[in-house]
């Protein structure tokens, strides 16, 4: 079964991107491991930190670099995705010759309680995870307009038409990875 680095790009308790990298984990079921690697550890980039490279940083690009695919899962600020995304994906294209997005299939998903389902977000993470050389699966896209109401209490999604709509994302999505290894 594919491995998946999941990047979620918020790091609050109650983030709805995380609970949607948490439900895509349930649905995929046996079709893929989406195993989600922590980013609120990373100091913010500083090339003169690879003197002295933090252990956060060797973990991060460790667990990004053993993985067979990676999902990043966005939120939208101002139309955009958050530094988070950003200041991990620099540090995993460092220092040179040491990139470990190339190649990699990958995608961008993303939450949002607004109503465009942070597509701004998701289309710029998309730029980027190509900017450093993943293989990267535009369509199907994933544009979560998240509502509570299709949630139990504990988070899991109980909507049946988003959850057979995030079934068929992972199958696309696994078919892409094995299409792409
Ligand atoms: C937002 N939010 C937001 N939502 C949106 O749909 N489009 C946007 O441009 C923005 N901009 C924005 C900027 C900033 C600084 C914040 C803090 C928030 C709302 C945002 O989507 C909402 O807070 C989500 O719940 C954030 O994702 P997590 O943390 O719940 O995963």
């Amino acid at each position: 079964m594919p491995d998946v680095a999941v990047l979620v790009g918020s790091l609050r308790s109650g983030s709805v991107n995380r609970q949607l990298a948490d439900n895509v984990a349930r649905i995929a079921g046996d079709r893929l491991t989406l195993r989600q690697v922590p980013l609120g550890d990373l100091p913010m980039y500083d090339h003169d930190l690879w003197d002295d490279t933090p252990e956060a940083v060797t973990a991060f690009k460790e667990q990004v670099g053993g993985a067979d695919a990676i999902l990043l899962v966005t939120p939208e600020y101002n139309r955009y995705f958050p530094p988070v995304i950003k200041n991990a994906i620099d540090w995993g294209s460092k220092p040179m010759g040491a990139n470990v997005w190339t190649g990699k299939p990958a995608a961008a998903i993303g939450a949002t309680p607004g109503q465009l389902g942070a597509m701004s977000a998701v289309l710029s993470a998309t730029q980027l995870l190509t900017i450093v050389g993943c293989a990267v699966m535009a369509q199907p896209s994933v544009f979560f307009n998240h509502r509570d109401d299709m949630h139990d209490s504990d988070g899991v999604l109980t909507d049946e038409s988003a959850r057979e709509f995030l079934s068929g994302w992972v199958d696309s999505f696994a078919a892409w990875i094995e299409r792409m290894s």
